[in-house]
């Protein structure tokens, strides 16, 4: 009988989330300080997104067959090499859809009624009575709501939107032809029309640092803007100086740059941040879907087969 082939985990998953895949694979796992140390030995790498995999680290895995990243985004991976060198890349991207567009349109209305002071002022002694004037928000009904990045999570934030009687504008790499209920609209027009923005893309040489000050000035000063792609698409320190000096009214992060931010940094200290320690993929319904999908990546990248969500399918045909 052959060997079980050894796949490097690069943290520790649940059992009862990954099935009957112990069965199938011999698991290597060491601290953090040392988890590449074997990397030599391994057919295959289950990581997560907090876990860089670099050129550095992968030129030593000399038998290896397949990556599989437990999550949407695969900015943590060197793609580049990966695809350079034949190596598969999977991805789990309809498990993550609902619960990420979960927490946006969550990030939506904390951030458009004001949850972030609201909450503040009642657990500090703020609460003095019901207010006529005091946490007033914004209303999401007729509003414009933009999305970039009309993917799957875009799409499903988009049809929540549509459901509180809100309008959809979007700009993506290439116009929709199946959903007719979002208007396309050029990048400028999406950072001018929006009420509230909302970033779907990925992280990619092309969308790092996307939403600077020049872009964040083109936008409503009554606008909002949403971040649960990732924290590098934003240029941060504008976006602080744009909470502070009224450029935009107000913002609504599940990611940040770095992750986890420090506790001093700035965006902790405005009211007109509502903040998550990055949590679109955290129920347990999308964990296991991720975790699944993950291993039927891995498996059939181990078997030498198509993985069912690749990120770089270029490679088969190289
Ligand atoms: C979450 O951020 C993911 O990429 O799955």
């Amino acid at each position: 009988m052959n060997a079980k082939p050894k796949v490097l985990f690069t943290n520790l998953i649940p059992d009862e989330w990954i099935g009957t895949l112990k069965d199938k694979v011999e698991i290597i796992q060491d601290n953090p300080d040392d988890r590449f140390d074997r990397i030599g030995e391994v057919e295959g790498i289950f990581s997560l997104l907090d876990v860089p995999i670099k050129a550095e680290v992968l030129k030593n895995a000399n038998s290896l067959k397949v990556i599989s990243n437990m999550a949407v985004g695969f900015d943590n991976i060197d793609v580049n090499w990966c695809t350079e060198n034949r190596i598969p890349v999977g991805n789990t991207p309809d498990a993550v859809t609902d619960s990420t567009a979960d927490i946006a349109f969550g990030l939506i209305i904390a951030a458009s009624r004001n949850f972030q002071k609201a909450s503040a002022d009642a657990r500090s002694g703020q609460w003095k009575g019901w207010s006529l004037t005091n946490w007033l928000g914004m209303e999401l009904s007729e509003k414009k709501l933009g999305i970039l990045g009309m993917g799957k999570i875009g799409q499903a934030v988009a049809k929540r939107a549509l459901g509180f009687k809100m309008k959809v504008i979007y700009h993506n790499r290439k116009q929709l032809d199946h959903f007719v209920e979002a208007d396309y609209v050029s990048f400028e027009k999406l950072l001018q029309e929006s009420d509230i923005l909302s970033l779907h893309c990925p992280l990619t040489e092309e969308t790092l640092g996307l939403i600077g000050r020049q872009e964040l000035k083109m936008m409503k000063s009554s606008a909002i803007l949403v971040n649960t792609a990732r924290g590098k698409v934003v240029d941060q320190k504008a976006l602080i100086d744009a909470l502070k000096d009224g450029t935009i009214r107000a913002a609504g992060l599940d990611v940040t740059d770095p992750e986890p931010l420090p506790i001093m940094n700035e965006l902790f200290k405005l009211d007109n941040c509502f903040l998550l320690p990055h949590v679109g993929t955290s129920t347990i319904d999308a964990r296991k879907k991720m975790a699944m999908a993950a291993c039927d990546n891995l498996l059939a990248g181990l078997r030498g087969e198509k993985l069912p969500y690749c990120v770089n399918p270029q490679i088969y045909s190289m």
